[in-house]
Protein backbone atom coordinates (compact mmCIF):
# COMPACT_ATOMS: atom_id res chain seq x y z
CA UNK A 1 0.00 0.00 0.00
CA UNK A 2 1.53 3.53 -0.88
CA UNK A 3 1.04 6.75 1.25
CA UNK A 4 -2.49 8.58 -0.23
CA UNK A 5 -0.53 11.43 -0.94
CA UNK A 6 3.31 10.52 -1.84
CA UNK A 7 6.15 13.74 -1.38
CA UNK A 8 9.96 14.11 -2.12
CA UNK A 9 11.78 13.58 0.13
CA UNK A 10 12.83 17.27 -0.49
CA UNK A 11 9.36 18.58 0.22
CA UNK A 12 9.11 16.54 3.79
CA UNK A 13 12.46 17.36 4.61
CA UNK A 14 10.98 20.89 4.28
CA UNK A 15 8.05 20.57 6.17
CA UNK A 16 10.16 18.96 8.76
CA UNK A 17 12.33 22.42 8.75
CA UNK A 18 9.16 24.43 9.52
CA UNK A 19 8.22 21.88 12.24
CA UNK A 20 11.53 22.20 13.63
CA UNK A 21 11.37 26.13 13.89
CA UNK A 22 8.06 25.60 15.50
CA UNK A 23 9.36 23.35 18.15
CA UNK A 24 12.56 25.88 18.54
CA UNK A 25 10.10 28.70 18.66
CA UNK A 26 7.69 26.87 21.16
CA UNK A 27 10.29 25.66 23.89
CA UNK A 28 11.74 29.69 23.96
CA UNK A 29 8.15 30.54 24.45
CA UNK A 30 8.30 28.18 27.69
CA UNK A 31 11.08 29.55 29.53
CA UNK A 32 8.53 32.38 30.56
CA UNK A 33 5.25 31.79 32.56
CA UNK A 34 3.40 34.66 30.66
CA UNK A 35 4.15 32.92 26.90
CA UNK A 36 4.48 29.85 27.87
CA UNK A 37 0.77 28.48 26.93
CA UNK A 38 1.11 29.76 23.48
CA UNK A 39 4.63 27.81 23.52
CA UNK A 40 3.25 24.86 24.36
CA UNK A 41 0.53 25.39 21.35
CA UNK A 42 3.47 26.45 18.97
CA UNK A 43 5.30 23.03 19.77
CA UNK A 44 2.48 20.79 19.82
CA UNK A 45 1.34 22.50 15.71
CA UNK A 46 5.29 21.74 14.91
CA UNK A 47 4.88 17.88 16.29
CA UNK A 48 1.36 17.88 14.11
CA UNK A 49 2.78 19.25 11.09
CA UNK A 50 5.81 16.50 11.69
CA UNK A 51 3.81 13.52 12.02
CA UNK A 52 1.76 14.52 9.56
CA UNK A 53 4.17 14.65 7.10
CA UNK A 54 5.68 11.39 7.38
CA UNK A 55 2.50 9.95 6.74
CA UNK A 56 3.33 11.42 3.37
CA UNK A 57 6.16 9.76 3.14
CA UNK A 58 6.53 6.49 0.59
CA UNK A 59 8.56 4.34 2.58
CA UNK A 60 5.11 4.38 5.52
CA UNK A 61 3.57 1.23 3.63
CA UNK A 62 0.93 0.42 6.29
CA UNK A 63 -1.28 2.92 8.16
CA UNK A 64 -3.11 0.77 10.72
CA UNK A 65 -0.91 -0.08 12.76
CA UNK A 66 0.22 3.73 13.00
CA UNK A 67 -3.18 5.07 13.59
CA UNK A 68 -4.55 2.49 16.47
CA UNK A 69 -1.28 3.12 18.31
CA UNK A 70 -1.75 6.90 17.97
CA UNK A 71 -5.36 6.22 19.04
CA UNK A 72 -4.31 4.16 22.17
CA UNK A 73 -1.24 6.94 22.87
CA UNK A 74 -3.70 9.44 22.50
CA UNK A 75 -6.41 8.20 24.90
CA UNK A 76 -3.41 7.40 27.99
CA UNK A 77 -2.01 11.03 27.54
CA UNK A 78 -5.17 13.08 27.70
CA UNK A 79 -6.77 11.22 30.17
CA UNK A 80 -3.72 10.73 32.23
CA UNK A 81 -3.28 14.65 31.35
CA UNK A 82 -6.35 15.39 33.22
CA UNK A 83 -6.42 12.46 36.33
CA UNK A 84 -2.67 13.25 37.57
CA UNK A 85 -2.76 15.55 39.98
CA UNK A 86 0.10 18.19 39.78
CA UNK A 87 1.91 16.57 43.14
CA UNK A 88 2.53 13.50 41.10
CA UNK A 89 3.61 15.37 37.68
CA UNK A 90 6.95 14.30 38.46
CA UNK A 91 6.55 10.73 38.19
CA UNK A 92 4.13 11.03 35.39
CA UNK A 93 7.01 12.46 33.52
CA UNK A 94 9.44 9.98 34.36
CA UNK A 95 6.42 7.32 33.27
CA UNK A 96 6.16 9.27 29.83
CA UNK A 97 9.69 9.69 29.20
CA UNK A 98 10.91 5.80 29.75
CA UNK A 99 7.99 4.90 27.14
CA UNK A 100 9.78 7.33 25.16
CA UNK A 101 13.28 5.51 25.33
CA UNK A 102 11.56 2.19 25.20
CA UNK A 103 10.20 3.25 21.83
CA UNK A 104 13.69 4.72 20.52
CA UNK A 105 15.16 0.74 21.70
CA UNK A 106 12.72 -0.77 19.52
CA UNK A 107 13.02 0.97 16.67
CA UNK A 108 16.19 0.29 17.13
CA UNK A 109 15.53 -3.73 17.51
CA UNK A 110 13.11 -3.79 14.49
CA UNK A 111 15.54 -2.34 12.51
CA UNK A 112 18.48 -4.44 13.16
CA UNK A 113 16.10 -7.41 13.09
CA UNK A 114 14.93 -6.25 9.79
CA UNK A 115 18.35 -5.64 7.80
CA UNK A 116 20.86 -7.90 9.58
CA UNK A 117 19.62 -11.30 7.94
CA UNK A 118 21.21 -10.27 5.09
CA UNK A 119 25.12 -9.79 6.07
CA UNK A 120 26.67 -7.08 4.92
CA UNK A 121 23.83 -4.67 4.37
CA UNK A 122 24.44 -2.79 8.08
CA UNK A 123 26.70 0.20 7.72
CA UNK A 124 28.69 0.93 9.86
CA UNK A 125 27.13 3.98 10.34
CA UNK A 126 23.67 2.73 10.97
CA UNK A 127 24.98 -0.13 13.07
CA UNK A 128 26.44 2.54 15.30
CA UNK A 129 23.07 4.22 15.81
CA UNK A 130 20.60 1.23 16.38
CA UNK A 131 23.48 0.06 19.14
CA UNK A 132 23.24 3.33 20.75
CA UNK A 133 19.47 3.90 20.35
CA UNK A 134 18.83 0.20 21.73
CA UNK A 135 21.68 0.74 24.23
CA UNK A 136 20.07 4.52 25.40
CA UNK A 137 16.67 4.19 25.09
CA UNK A 138 16.58 0.58 26.87
CA UNK A 139 18.87 2.37 29.97
CA UNK A 140 16.44 5.40 30.03
CA UNK A 141 13.24 2.60 29.96
CA UNK A 142 14.12 0.99 32.64
CA UNK A 143 15.77 3.79 34.89
CA UNK A 144 12.88 5.75 34.31
CA UNK A 145 10.24 2.92 35.87
CA UNK A 146 12.35 2.42 38.87
CA UNK A 147 12.38 6.18 38.94
CA UNK A 148 8.48 6.17 38.77
CA UNK A 149 8.52 3.38 41.25
CA UNK A 150 10.10 5.19 43.63
CA UNK A 151 8.20 8.63 43.32
CA UNK A 152 4.96 6.24 43.46
CA UNK A 153 6.03 4.78 46.48
CA UNK A 154 5.90 1.31 44.94
CA UNK A 155 9.67 1.10 45.42
CA UNK A 156 11.73 2.57 48.67
CA UNK A 157 12.73 6.17 48.11
CA UNK A 158 15.41 5.75 49.72
CA UNK A 159 18.78 4.58 48.24
CA UNK A 160 19.04 1.03 47.52
CA UNK A 161 22.67 0.07 47.96
CA UNK A 162 25.02 -3.10 49.02
CA UNK A 163 28.74 -3.66 48.85
CA UNK A 164 30.54 -3.98 45.37
CA UNK A 165 27.68 -2.19 43.59
CA UNK A 166 29.56 0.58 42.07
CA UNK A 167 32.48 -2.21 40.76
CA UNK A 168 29.45 -4.17 39.65
CA UNK A 169 28.14 -1.41 37.58
CA UNK A 170 31.05 -0.95 35.79
CA UNK A 171 31.42 -4.72 34.52
CA UNK A 172 27.94 -4.44 33.49
CA UNK A 173 28.59 -1.75 31.47
CA UNK A 174 31.94 -3.27 29.96
CA UNK A 175 30.00 -6.25 29.15
CA UNK A 176 27.95 -4.30 27.13
CA UNK A 177 30.46 -2.54 25.26
CA UNK A 178 31.13 -5.93 24.54
CA UNK A 179 27.81 -7.21 23.26
CA UNK A 180 27.58 -4.30 21.15
CA UNK A 181 30.55 -4.75 19.35
CA UNK A 182 29.98 -8.48 19.07
CA UNK A 183 26.51 -7.27 17.80
CA UNK A 184 28.00 -4.70 15.08
CA UNK A 185 30.49 -7.41 14.37
CA UNK A 186 28.27 -10.42 13.65
CA UNK A 187 25.10 -8.86 12.52
CA UNK A 188 23.72 -11.79 14.63
CA UNK A 189 20.46 -11.01 16.42
CA UNK A 190 20.86 -12.97 19.89
CA UNK A 191 23.95 -10.00 20.48
CA UNK A 192 21.58 -7.65 20.17
CA UNK A 193 18.90 -9.07 22.21
CA UNK A 194 21.40 -9.55 25.24
CA UNK A 195 22.33 -5.85 24.40
CA UNK A 196 18.76 -4.80 25.16
CA UNK A 197 17.98 -7.11 28.17
CA UNK A 198 21.51 -5.85 30.03
CA UNK A 199 21.28 -2.16 28.92
CA UNK A 200 17.71 -3.19 30.91
CA UNK A 201 19.31 -4.38 33.71
CA UNK A 202 22.04 -1.76 33.65
CA UNK A 203 19.45 1.57 33.84
CA UNK A 204 17.59 -0.42 36.93
CA UNK A 205 20.95 -0.77 38.60
CA UNK A 206 21.93 2.80 37.96
CA UNK A 207 18.71 4.44 39.79
CA UNK A 208 18.23 1.92 42.46
CA UNK A 209 21.14 3.84 44.38
CA UNK A 210 19.51 7.38 43.99
CA UNK A 211 17.05 8.83 46.05
CA UNK A 212 15.95 11.52 47.83
CA UNK A 213 16.61 14.92 46.59
CA UNK A 214 18.19 13.63 43.75
CA UNK A 215 14.95 12.05 42.18
CA UNK A 216 14.55 15.27 39.96
CA UNK A 217 18.06 15.65 38.71
CA UNK A 218 17.89 11.52 37.46
CA UNK A 219 14.54 12.16 36.23
CA UNK A 220 15.93 14.87 33.58
CA UNK A 221 18.87 13.05 32.70
CA UNK A 222 16.94 10.44 31.90
CA UNK A 223 14.76 12.60 29.79
CA UNK A 224 18.34 13.39 28.19
CA UNK A 225 19.25 9.99 27.23
CA UNK A 226 15.61 9.13 25.67
CA UNK A 227 16.14 12.45 23.46
CA UNK A 228 19.40 11.09 22.22
CA UNK A 229 18.40 7.44 21.80
CA UNK A 230 15.14 8.96 19.56
CA UNK A 231 17.68 11.40 17.87
CA UNK A 232 19.90 8.25 17.14
CA UNK A 233 17.02 6.10 16.01
CA UNK A 234 16.22 9.13 13.75
CA UNK A 235 19.41 8.31 12.60
CA UNK A 236 18.82 4.97 11.71
CA UNK A 237 15.20 5.57 9.90
CA UNK A 238 16.94 8.77 8.39
CA UNK A 239 14.10 10.31 9.53
CA UNK A 240 14.89 14.51 9.82
CA UNK A 241 12.39 15.50 12.12
CA UNK A 242 13.07 12.25 14.49
CA UNK A 243 17.11 13.60 14.53
CA UNK A 244 16.01 17.31 15.62
CA UNK A 245 13.25 16.66 17.77
CA UNK A 246 15.46 13.94 19.91
CA UNK A 247 18.41 16.20 19.62
CA UNK A 248 16.34 19.35 21.00
CA UNK A 249 15.18 17.14 23.80
CA UNK A 250 18.67 15.77 24.67
CA UNK A 251 19.79 19.44 24.61
CA UNK A 252 17.31 20.64 26.91
CA UNK A 253 17.06 17.88 29.03
CA UNK A 254 20.85 18.38 29.59
CA UNK A 255 20.86 21.88 30.44
CA UNK A 256 17.88 21.53 32.76
CA UNK A 257 19.93 18.68 34.69
CA UNK A 258 22.74 20.70 34.94
CA UNK A 259 20.52 23.75 36.17
CA UNK A 260 19.01 21.30 38.75
CA UNK A 261 22.11 20.01 39.79
CA UNK A 262 23.60 23.62 40.47
CA UNK A 263 20.03 24.76 42.64
CA UNK A 264 20.39 21.62 44.35
CA UNK A 265 24.29 21.90 44.96
CA UNK A 266 24.91 18.44 43.75
CA UNK A 267 27.23 17.82 40.22
CA UNK A 268 25.82 15.05 38.24
CA UNK A 269 28.34 12.12 39.10
CA UNK A 270 27.53 13.11 42.71
CA UNK A 271 23.91 12.34 42.39
CA UNK A 272 24.67 8.89 39.96
CA UNK A 273 27.38 7.31 42.50
CA UNK A 274 26.86 9.40 46.12
CA UNK A 275 23.75 7.77 47.10
CA UNK A 276 22.56 10.91 48.91
CA UNK A 277 20.17 10.16 51.66
CA UNK A 278 20.85 6.62 51.96
CA UNK A 279 21.52 6.59 55.73
CA UNK A 280 20.44 10.41 56.25
CA UNK A 281 22.23 11.82 58.74
CA UNK A 282 19.70 13.95 60.28
CA UNK A 283 17.48 11.51 58.97
CA UNK A 284 13.47 11.33 58.51
CA UNK A 285 13.48 9.72 61.80
CA UNK A 286 16.07 11.53 63.73
CA UNK A 287 14.86 14.72 62.23
CA UNK A 288 11.67 14.50 62.84
CA UNK A 289 12.38 14.90 66.89
CA UNK A 290 13.50 18.67 67.83
CA UNK A 291 16.24 16.67 69.77
CA UNK A 292 15.62 19.53 72.57
CA UNK A 293 15.59 22.41 70.27
CA UNK A 294 12.46 25.07 71.15
CA UNK A 295 10.56 26.25 68.99
CA UNK A 296 7.79 28.82 69.02
CA UNK A 297 4.20 28.19 68.06
CA UNK A 298 1.70 31.47 66.63
CA UNK A 299 -1.81 31.00 66.40
CA UNK A 300 -3.80 32.37 63.15
CA UNK A 301 -5.24 35.23 64.85
CA UNK A 302 -1.49 36.30 66.24
CA UNK A 303 -0.09 35.70 62.50
CA UNK A 304 -2.71 37.60 61.20
CA UNK A 305 -2.12 40.58 63.33
CA UNK A 306 1.33 40.58 62.13
CA UNK A 307 0.62 40.50 59.02
CA UNK A 308 -2.84 42.64 58.71
CA UNK A 309 0.03 45.45 60.13
CA UNK A 310 3.53 44.61 58.05
CA UNK A 311 4.51 46.87 55.18
CA UNK A 312 6.11 44.23 53.05
CA UNK A 313 5.17 40.16 53.41
CA UNK A 314 6.81 37.71 51.44
CA UNK A 315 5.14 34.57 51.16
CA UNK A 316 7.34 31.70 49.93
CA UNK A 317 5.34 28.73 49.09
CA UNK A 318 7.03 25.11 48.61
CA UNK A 319 5.86 21.45 48.20
CA UNK A 320 3.18 21.58 51.20
CA UNK A 321 1.49 24.93 48.86
CA UNK A 322 0.52 21.85 46.20
CA UNK A 323 -0.27 19.17 48.61
CA UNK A 324 -3.15 21.45 50.11
CA UNK A 325 -3.62 22.78 46.96
CA UNK A 326 -3.64 26.08 49.17
CA UNK A 327 -2.77 28.42 46.41
CA UNK A 328 -6.69 30.31 46.17
CA UNK A 329 -6.57 30.77 49.75
CA UNK A 330 -3.17 32.35 49.72
CA UNK A 331 -4.07 34.51 46.69
CA UNK A 332 -7.15 35.96 48.51
CA UNK A 333 -5.09 36.49 51.46
CA UNK A 334 -2.59 38.05 49.55
CA UNK A 335 -5.27 40.10 47.89
CA UNK A 336 -6.80 41.30 51.30
CA UNK A 337 -3.27 42.57 52.48
CA UNK A 338 -2.70 44.64 49.71
CA UNK A 339 -6.47 46.17 49.81
CA UNK A 340 -4.44 47.32 53.39
CA UNK A 341 -1.57 48.46 51.90
CA UNK A 342 0.72 45.73 52.52
CA UNK A 343 3.35 45.08 49.65
CA UNK A 344 3.00 41.49 48.95
CA UNK A 345 5.56 39.89 46.98
CA UNK A 346 6.20 35.78 46.33
CA UNK A 347 9.80 34.44 46.76
CA UNK A 348 10.59 31.18 44.13
CA UNK A 349 13.21 28.94 44.64
CA UNK A 350 13.87 27.03 41.39
CA UNK A 351 13.69 23.69 43.09
CA UNK A 352 10.67 24.71 45.29
CA UNK A 353 7.96 21.68 45.19
CA UNK A 354 8.93 18.72 42.88
CA UNK A 355 9.61 19.61 39.83
CA UNK A 356 10.54 22.72 37.60
CA UNK A 357 8.40 26.19 37.87
CA UNK A 358 5.83 23.67 40.16
CA UNK A 359 5.55 26.66 42.06
CA UNK A 360 5.00 29.31 39.23
CA UNK A 361 2.19 26.75 38.04
CA UNK A 362 0.26 26.45 40.93
CA UNK A 363 0.45 30.43 41.22
CA UNK A 364 -0.82 31.26 38.01
CA UNK A 365 -3.47 29.15 38.52
CA UNK A 366 -4.71 30.84 41.08
CA UNK A 367 -4.34 33.99 38.55
CA UNK A 368 -1.52 35.77 41.08
CA UNK A 369 -0.28 38.07 38.54
CA UNK A 370 2.89 37.25 37.27
CA UNK A 371 4.87 40.14 38.42
CA UNK A 372 4.43 39.67 41.89
CA UNK A 373 6.61 36.61 41.23
CA UNK A 374 10.47 37.22 42.26
CA UNK A 375 13.39 34.63 41.77
CA UNK A 376 15.93 33.77 44.28
CA UNK A 377 18.33 35.99 43.52
CA UNK A 378 15.94 39.12 43.27
CA UNK A 379 14.17 38.55 46.30
CA UNK A 380 17.05 37.22 48.65
CA UNK A 381 18.55 41.07 49.02
CA UNK A 382 14.75 42.26 50.25
CA UNK A 383 14.40 39.59 52.96
CA UNK A 384 16.45 42.18 55.54
CA UNK A 385 13.62 44.50 54.79
CA UNK A 386 10.83 42.57 55.12
CA UNK A 387 8.45 42.58 58.21
CA UNK A 388 6.85 39.07 57.69
CA UNK A 389 8.44 35.96 55.94
CA UNK A 390 5.24 33.72 55.58
CA UNK A 391 6.69 30.43 54.55
CA UNK A 392 3.90 28.30 53.20
CA UNK A 393 4.69 24.51 53.10
CA UNK A 394 8.28 25.05 52.02
CA UNK A 395 10.84 23.50 54.44
CA UNK A 396 14.68 22.41 52.87
CA UNK A 397 14.77 25.37 50.67
CA UNK A 398 14.67 27.98 53.66
CA UNK A 399 16.75 25.77 55.39
CA UNK A 400 19.86 28.33 56.78
CA UNK A 401 22.31 25.14 56.95
CA UNK A 402 22.65 25.45 53.56
CA UNK A 403 24.13 28.37 53.88
CA UNK A 404 25.97 28.63 57.08
CA UNK A 405 27.06 24.98 58.36
CA UNK A 406 29.17 23.04 56.66
CA UNK A 407 28.69 19.71 57.87
CA UNK A 408 24.72 19.91 56.82
CA UNK A 409 24.33 17.14 53.81
CA UNK A 410 22.10 20.21 51.88
CA UNK A 411 25.31 22.78 52.49
CA UNK A 412 26.13 24.53 49.40
CA UNK A 413 22.87 24.38 48.05
CA UNK A 414 21.36 28.13 47.20
CA UNK A 415 18.32 29.08 49.75
CA UNK A 416 16.07 31.80 50.05
CA UNK A 417 17.23 33.63 53.04
CA UNK A 418 14.26 33.85 55.12
CA UNK A 419 15.65 33.75 58.38
CA UNK A 420 16.60 37.41 57.84
CA UNK A 421 13.16 39.02 57.90
CA UNK A 422 12.19 40.00 60.72
CA UNK A 423 9.52 37.80 61.40
CA UNK A 424 9.13 34.73 59.87
CA UNK A 425 5.82 32.48 60.25
CA UNK A 426 5.85 28.94 58.79
CA UNK A 427 3.07 26.87 58.16
CA UNK A 428 2.81 23.54 58.09
CA UNK A 429 1.47 20.47 59.87
CA UNK A 430 4.15 19.35 62.06
CA UNK A 431 7.87 19.38 63.09
CA UNK A 432 8.60 16.83 59.99
CA UNK A 433 11.66 17.63 57.66
CA UNK A 434 10.93 18.14 54.01
CA UNK A 435 12.38 15.97 50.95
CA UNK A 436 15.45 15.87 51.94
CA UNK A 437 14.96 13.85 55.54
CA UNK A 438 16.72 16.83 56.87
CA UNK A 439 16.08 18.53 60.10
CA UNK A 440 15.38 22.82 59.38
CA UNK A 441 17.41 25.12 61.81
CA UNK A 442 14.97 28.15 60.76
CA UNK A 443 12.27 26.44 62.92
CA UNK A 444 14.42 27.05 66.08
CA UNK A 445 15.51 30.79 65.01
CA UNK A 446 14.22 33.48 67.80
CA UNK A 447 12.33 35.39 64.94
CA UNK A 448 10.71 32.39 63.48
CA UNK A 449 6.84 31.09 64.80
CA UNK A 450 5.68 27.78 63.42
CA UNK A 451 1.56 27.58 62.28
CA UNK A 452 1.08 24.30 62.81
CA UNK A 453 -1.94 22.59 60.48
CA UNK A 454 -2.63 22.04 56.84
CA UNK A 455 -2.03 24.66 54.82
CA UNK A 456 -5.08 25.38 53.29
CA UNK A 457 -6.81 25.33 56.54
CA UNK A 458 -3.99 27.41 57.69
CA UNK A 459 -4.19 30.11 55.03
CA UNK A 460 -8.09 30.16 55.19
CA UNK A 461 -7.74 31.07 59.01
CA UNK A 462 -5.61 33.95 58.41
CA UNK A 463 -7.96 35.28 55.90
CA UNK A 464 -10.80 35.03 58.25
CA UNK A 465 -8.30 36.64 61.28
CA UNK A 466 -7.11 39.40 58.34
CA UNK A 467 -10.74 40.80 57.72
CA UNK A 468 -11.69 40.78 61.43
CA UNK A 469 -8.57 42.79 62.25
P1 LIG B 1 10.05 20.21 51.24
O1 LIG B 1 11.40 20.51 51.76
O2 LIG B 1 9.79 18.88 50.67
O3 LIG B 1 9.05 20.50 52.44
C1 LIG B 1 7.67 20.48 52.25
C2 LIG B 1 7.03 20.67 53.59
O4 LIG B 1 5.65 20.82 53.34
C3 LIG B 1 7.21 19.50 54.51
O5 LIG B 1 8.14 19.77 55.49
C4 LIG B 1 5.81 19.24 55.07
O6 LIG B 1 5.83 19.35 56.48
C5 LIG B 1 4.98 20.38 54.50
N1 LIG B 1 3.66 19.92 54.07
C6 LIG B 1 3.33 18.82 53.40
N2 LIG B 1 2.01 18.75 53.23
C7 LIG B 1 1.49 19.84 53.83
C8 LIG B 1 0.19 20.33 54.00
N3 LIG B 1 -0.90 19.69 53.52
N4 LIG B 1 0.01 21.49 54.66
C9 LIG B 1 1.08 22.16 55.16
N5 LIG B 1 2.34 21.73 55.02
C10 LIG B 1 2.55 20.59 54.36
O7 LIG B 1 9.59 21.27 50.14
P2 LIG B 1 10.35 22.51 49.50
O8 LIG B 1 10.84 23.46 50.53
O9 LIG B 1 9.43 22.98 48.43
O10 LIG B 1 11.66 21.90 48.87
C11 LIG B 1 11.60 21.06 47.75
C12 LIG B 1 12.45 19.83 48.02
O11 LIG B 1 12.13 18.86 47.05
C13 LIG B 1 13.93 20.12 47.90
O12 LIG B 1 14.65 19.25 48.74
C14 LIG B 1 14.19 19.79 46.44
O13 LIG B 1 15.54 19.50 46.21
C15 LIG B 1 13.31 18.58 46.28
N6 LIG B 1 12.82 18.34 44.95
C16 LIG B 1 12.61 19.35 44.10
C17 LIG B 1 12.12 19.11 42.86
C18 LIG B 1 11.92 20.24 41.94
S1 LIG B 1 12.61 20.23 40.50
N7 LIG B 1 11.19 21.25 42.31
C19 LIG B 1 11.76 17.82 42.49
C20 LIG B 1 11.93 16.77 43.44
C21 LIG B 1 12.48 17.06 44.66
P3 LIG B 1 4.71 18.62 57.37
O14 LIG B 1 4.73 17.19 56.98
O15 LIG B 1 5.12 18.88 58.76
O16 LIG B 1 3.42 19.29 57.03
Amino acid sequence: MTPVLALSQTAINFTYLVAAVLLIVGIRRLSSPPTARSGNWIAAVGMAIAIFFTFLDEDVTSYWLILVGMAVGTVIGIVSARLVKMTAMPQMVALFNGVGGGAAALIAAAEFHRIAPEPGHLSGDSVGAMLFSGLIGSVSFSGSLVAFGKLQEVLPGRPITFAGQQVMNGILFVALLGLGVAAGSTEEGIWMVLLLLGALLFGVMLVLPIGGADMPVVISLLNAFTGLAAASAGFVLENTALIIGGTLVGASGTLLTVLMGRAMNRSIANVLFGAFGAAPAGGLAAAASTDGKSYREVTADDAAVMLAYAQRVVVVPGYGLAVAQAQHAVRELADLLEARGVDVKYAIHPVAGRMPGHMNVLLAEAQVPYPQLYDMDDINPEFPRTDVALVIGANDVTNPAARDNPESPLYGMPILNVDQAANVVILKRSMSPGFAGIDNDLFYEPNSAMLFGDAKSSVEKLVAAVKAA
